[in-house]
């Protein structure tokens, strides 16, 4: 599908996705928003992608809304605005909802609802240069859509910090506080990202995907209801083939054939 603002190109099983609007710093319009949600929708039915990697063209990873057009919403109804909010927040969840992992490969800087994408990312590699923030309210606007997100992968106390303040924090902050897992120097960042994408590669196809539902489907359970969803999920991955092919490879000392 062709895109105007996004670069869709697949490699294998890896999906490599670029968001393309350099000049803004890939800051997020509507179209921009739509593309986004339309491409989750296509790569989530799309059994041959085991990975995606999602970076930015140019200077920056993502510079969060774009601020012309957001500066435009004043002349929307409250109505306008809360379908366009809405719309967002779809895009948002759909990207934390991708059933294969996504990488994220991160630079220059990650600003709002760039900063929501890295954290609906399952990995995130930075550039140590790389600048986070949650900065809306310095715009005097809100973190909104981005925020379930955000709370789920940093917790409340870095949000409260990150959010209240809108401070712009740096790469080596951003991975204490568990929105990026690792820093490199740039000239790192691909083989970094190259990496995690060989060891996501490497495991079952269908247990990667079990374990990133798990995650989600383990969130907000009582004990009761986790002990019987994560039992169930383990008895269903220890008799299906590809339960069986990894514990036997194990056992044979050879590397697993994963089908699919
Ligand atoms: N929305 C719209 N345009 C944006 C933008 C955004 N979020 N971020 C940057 N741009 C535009 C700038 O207006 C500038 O346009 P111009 O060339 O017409 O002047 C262009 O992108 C380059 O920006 P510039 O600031 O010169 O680039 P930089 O590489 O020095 O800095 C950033 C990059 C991302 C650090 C900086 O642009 C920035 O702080 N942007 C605001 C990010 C922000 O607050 N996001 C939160 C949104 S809720």
């Amino acid at each position: 599908m062709p895109y105007q603002h996004l670069i869709s190109e697949r490699d294998a099983a890896i999906e490599r996705l670029t968001l393309n609007r350099p000049q803004v710093r890939n800051a997020f319009n509507e179209e921009m928003i739509g593309e986004l949600t339309d491409w989750a929708a296509a790569i989530s039915l799309d059994p041959g992608v085991r990975v995606v990697v999602v970076a930015g063209a140019g200077a920056t990873f993502c510079a969060g809304a774009d601020l012309a057009w957001m500066a435009q919403t004043v002349e929307y109804t409250e109505a306008q605005n809360i379908e366009d909010a809405t719309r967002a927040s779809r895009m948002f969840a759909a990207l934390d909802q991708l059933p294969m992992p996504l990488v994220g490969r991160v630079h220059g800087a990650a600003l709002g609802g760039g900063a929501g994408l890295a954290a609906v990312c399952d990995v995130v590699v930075a550039d140590e240069h790389t600048l986070f923030g949650f900065t809306e309210v310095k715009l005097g606007i809100l973190p909104a859509v981005i925020s379930p997100f955000v709370v789920a992968k940093i917790g409340q106390s870095a949000a409260r910090e990150m959010f209240l303040t809108g401070r712009r924090f740096s790469a080596g902050r951003a991975l204490e506080i568990g929105l990026v897992h690792e820093v490199v120097p740039p000239a790192d960042l691909d083989s970094a990202v190259d990496k995690i994408v060989r060891e996501i590669l490497a495991s079952g196809p269908q247990a990667v995907a079990a374990a990133k539902l798990l995650v989600a489907d383990v969130r907000d359970k009582t004990p009761a209801e986790a002990r019987d969803l994560t039992a169930r999920a383990l008895a269903r991955r220890r008799i299906s083939a590809e339960g069986q092919e990894g514990l036997r490879a194990f056992l044979e000392k050879r590397k697993p054939g994963w089908s699919g």
